[in-house]
C-alpha cells in the first residue's frame, strides 16, 4: 500500500514547536510534502532540516498568520515549491490565563487576532486553492477551553469556542467543493511550553481531573489531525474531536464506590 499521504501537500502552521512539530514529521513520514510556516522562522527551518534530513520533503516559510499578505505569501510559496496544498492544518495558536478581572482588553484582542483571525485567512486562503484542486482537508486547532470554563481562560476560550463554531460553517459552505473542515480540541499536552509552565499544583490539578490521569503527548494530537485530514476520514467534516484522556467528558469521579451503593 502507498504511503497514507503520498503525492500530498500539505501546510502546517506552528510547525516550530510542540504539537506542530510531530504533526509536520508525521506527515513527511507519510509522505506529503510539507510546508512548515512558523513566525518563528528559524525554528520552522530546524525542524525542516531535520525532516530533510531524514528523506522527507519539506520547505520552512516564515508567516505571521494575522497578517493577510503573509498569508498569501505562504499559499504562494506553497505553489510554487509543491504545488496547491491538499491539506491545511491549522495548528498554531497562542495561549494564556489570567483572571477575568484583570484581563486586559488588548490580551482578548491578540487571542481572537491569532486563534481566530489566524485560523480564518489560512482556511479561506487554502480553501480557496483547494477549490482549483477539486478538494481538501482543512483541519483546525481548538482547545478542551472551547467547550468548558476552566480557570482565568476567558479570553482564550472565546477565541477556542470561536474556532469551532467557524469551523461548523466552513465545512457547511465548502462541502461543494469537496473540502472537508475538522477541528482538534487538545486536552492538555506535554510540549516543552506546557512542562516548564506547570507547577506541581497545576500539575496535580490536572492529573485529578482527567479520567485517563496523564498528559496528553503531541504524537497523539498529530495522530488525529492526520486522521482528520486523511481520507479515512472522507466522510467526516464539521466535528471537533477532543483528543484529552476524557477530560471533557467527565462527570462526578468516585474511585470506591461500594459495589451495593445504590444512593445518588
Ligand atoms: N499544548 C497544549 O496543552 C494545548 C492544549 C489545548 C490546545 N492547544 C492548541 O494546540 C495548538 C498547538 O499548541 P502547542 O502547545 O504546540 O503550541 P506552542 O506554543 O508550543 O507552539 C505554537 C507555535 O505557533 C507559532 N505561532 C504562534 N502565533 C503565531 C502566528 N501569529 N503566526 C505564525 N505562527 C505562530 C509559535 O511560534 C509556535 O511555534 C495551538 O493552537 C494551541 O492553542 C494546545
Amino acid at each position: 500500500m502507498p504511503p497514507r499521504f503520498a503525492n500530498k501537500v500539505a501546510i502546517v502552521t506552528g510547525a516550530g514547536n510542540g504539537i506542530g512539530v510531530c504533526i509536520a514529521t508525521r506527515l513527511a513520514a507519510e509522505g506529503a510534502a510539507v510546508v512548515l510556516a512558523d513566525k518563528e522562522e528559524d525554528a520552522a527551518k530546524r525542524v525542516c532540516a531535520d525532516i530533510v534530513a531524514n528523506g522527507g520533503k519539506a520547505a520552512a516559510c516564515g508567516v505571521d498568520i494575522r497578517v493577510p499578505d503573509m498569508v498569501d505569501n505562504m499559499i504562494a510559496f506553497t505553489r510554487e515549491r509543491f504545488g496547491p496544498a491538499h491539506i491545511m492544518m491549522n495548528n498554531a495558536g497562542s495561549g494564556g490565563q489570567k483572571h477575568f478581572l484583570e484581563t486586559p482588553l488588548e490580551t482578548l484582542h491578540e487571542m481572537l487576532q491569532t486563534n481566530v483571525v489566524g485560523t480564518f485567512l489560512c482556511a479561506q486562503a487554502a480553501a480557496r486553492a483547494m477549490v482549483t484542486l477539486g478538494g481538501g482537508a482543512i483541519v483546525n486547532f481548538s482547545s478542551h477551553s472551547g467547550f468548558l470554563g476552566s480557570s482565568g481562560r476567558a479570553a482564550y476560550a472565546a477565541s477556542k469556542a470561536g474556532i469551532i463554531g467557524m469551523t461548523r460553517v466552513m465545512a457547511v459552505d465548502l462541502a461543494q467543493h469537496n473540502i472537508r473542515v475538522n477541528t482538534v480540541a487538545p486536552g492538555t499536552v506535554a510540549t516543552e511550553r506546557i512542562k516548564r509552565s506547570h507547577n506541581d499544583e497545576r500539575r496535580d490539578a490536572w492529573l485529578r481531573a482527567i479520567p485517563m490521569a496523564r498528559y496528553g503527548e503531541p504524537h497523539e494530537m498529530a495522530a488525529a489531525a492526520l486522521f482528520l485530514a486523511s481520507d479515512d476520514a472522507s466522510y467526516i467534516t464539521g466535528q471537533t474531536l477532543a483528543v484529552d484522556g476524557g477530560f471533557t467528558i467527565a462527570g462526578l469521579r468516585v474511585k470506591n464506590l461500594a459495589a451495593k451503593d445504590g444512593s445518588y
